[in-house]
């Protein structure tokens, strides 16, 4: 709901023409996957900006030049720091000398798999303490419609200011897509709603600064819902590939080779991949925000609910595919040497969270299998919130890949050479496509 308006406040002008004239600074909370490429591109844009967060090794990676996500050069970090463009906190009293706030924290799941607003809440407090009139607060962070207004708004309230006259408050979610070079963060266009029109405008000037194009929006819970729309739809059509790949499978029929002629088709069809599960921070999770706030009204999300049901169940499946795979050559997977090859939960990046291989990988040691794994872009497999594995990525060569029963394909990343795996492996499961088009040489290839 937008706010009736009163007469332009003085605040609002102000901080108008420091945003017109990039002297606004620029403060990010949250410097992970998101929260750094953003304060990249307004950096790049030519605003001072400061980040903010409260993991310190982060912080002193940073102070050093040193980057942490896949596509954001060291290079370029140390340039950013070296020209007083950016700089990198602990520190939340800097707070106060930011024109524009930019929350970028993590929305997770819990143990429930309800969600957990902690970190916005915990945000939120941090900057109601320094919070001075004529600031913006921009929430980015996936999350349920009506966060902006119920969650953050009283939360920012309770400083004694008042959001729409005092300071500004919007929503403007990411559609950070890591990994993709086909579109940067400024290239993807951005939904921004705000609380009232003013703090809309503010950020719709702020943002066109920086990104190829703003689509304003009605409120902050349209933009809310929007996003979560986005991940939703792909979480759905993932899950219905996902359920006719093991169909068609039964059926003899590739689905892969079905997809790439269907999307032939010049309208209303769009190509998704199955694969051998969801991950990354947001298709496993953001749609069950939705299903949580669709509760208090009385409602159910059976889509999103069958969708979850499905995606989850694809390790097992992937699993199953190996035992089959080895049974057909005599083989248990009990003893047998699997190595997975790509942990990441896509290709080319370096961020494993919710990836299934993990799940994956505890299931066949589960079963007694010596696991192993390579993963070109994570050299050790980090401690995950429901998983601890201890292994480092074995090298690959040829004798790796000669010495296993079974070579299972998680992840593609563009760096494997696939015909010279295929040229030195005796089984490969496949759950990417990735090995379509090789010479098979004497390999056993299947399909999961
Ligand atoms: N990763 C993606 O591809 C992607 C895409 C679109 C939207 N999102 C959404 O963006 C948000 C952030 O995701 P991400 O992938 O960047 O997460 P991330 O875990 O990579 O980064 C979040 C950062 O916030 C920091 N942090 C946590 N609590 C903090 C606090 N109280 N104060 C300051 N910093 C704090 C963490 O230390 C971490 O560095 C999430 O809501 C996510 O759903 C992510």
């Amino acid at each position: 709901m937008i706010l009736k308006e009163t007469p332009l406040p003085k605040l609002c002008g102000q901080l108008f023409h420091k945003i017109e004239n990039r002297t606004a600074r620029v403060g990010v909370i949250g410097l992970g996957y998101v929260g750094l490429p953003l304060a990249d591109a307004f950096a790049a844009g030519g605003y001072s900006v400061l980040g903010f967060d409260i993991d310190q090794t982060k912080i002193e990676k940073l102070k050093r030049g040193e980057s942490y996500i896949g596509h954001i050069t060291s290079e370029r970090i140390t340039d950013l720091i070296r020209t007083n463009r950016f700089d990198a906190v602990c520190d939340p009293h800097c707070f106060a000398n930011a024109d524009v706030i930019i929350i970028c924290v993590p929305t997770p799941l819990n143990d429930y798999r309800e969600p957990d607003l902690s970190y916005i809440e915990q945000t939120g407090r941090t900057i109601r303490a320094h919070l001075r009139p004529g600031q913006l607060v921009i929430l980015e962070s996936t999350t349920y419609p009506g966060t902006t207004q119920d969650l953050l708004r009283p939360i920012l309230e309770e400083s004694g200011l008042k959001a729409g006259i005092d300071f500004f408050l919007a929503f403007a979610p990411e559609r950070e897509d890591p990994g993709n070079a086909e579109f940067a963060t400024r290239d993807i266009p951005k939904v921004v709603g705000g609380i009232n029109t003013v703090s809309r405008d503010l950020t719709v000037a702020l943002y066109e600064k920086v990104m190829s194009r703003v689509v304003r929006v009605s409120s902050t819970g349209i933009a809310e819902a929007c996003k979560i729309l986005e991940n939703t739809y792909r979480a759905v059509n993932i899950a219905l590939v996902n359920e006719l790949k093991i169909l068609f499978d039964a059926m003899g029929i590739d689905i892969w080779e079905v997809i790439e002629a269907a999307r032939t088709k010049p309208f209303g069809f769009q190509a998704f991949h199955p694969g051998p599960g969801l991950g990354g921070h947001c298709i496993p999770i953001d749609p069950f925000y939705l299903t949580w706030v669709a509760r208090k009204f009385g409602m159910s999300t059976r889509f999103i609910e069958l969708a979850g049901e499905i995606n989850t169940a694809m390790p097992r499946y992937v699993v199953q595919r190996v035992a089959d795979a080895l049974n057909e050559q005599g083989k248990a997977i009990k003893t047998s040497k699997i190595a997975v090859l790509g942990v990441a939960y896509k290709k080319n990046i370096n961020d494993p969270r919710e990836s299934p291989a993990f799940t994956i990988l505890e299931l066949l040691q589960e079963r007694g299998a010596q696991v192993s794994y390579n993963d070109p872009h994570i050299p050790t497999l980090p401690h995950m919130r429901h998983h601890s594995i201890q292994l480092d990525s074995s090298p690959l060569t040829s004798d790796f890949l000669k010495a296993q029963d079974c070579v299972l394909i998680v992840t593609d990343h563009s760096a494997y050479d696939f015909s010279w795996i295929v040229k030195n492996s005796r089984l490969i499961v496949d759950t990417r496509n990735a090995t379509s088009g090789c010479d098979v040489n004497g390999c056993k290839i299947w399909k999961a």
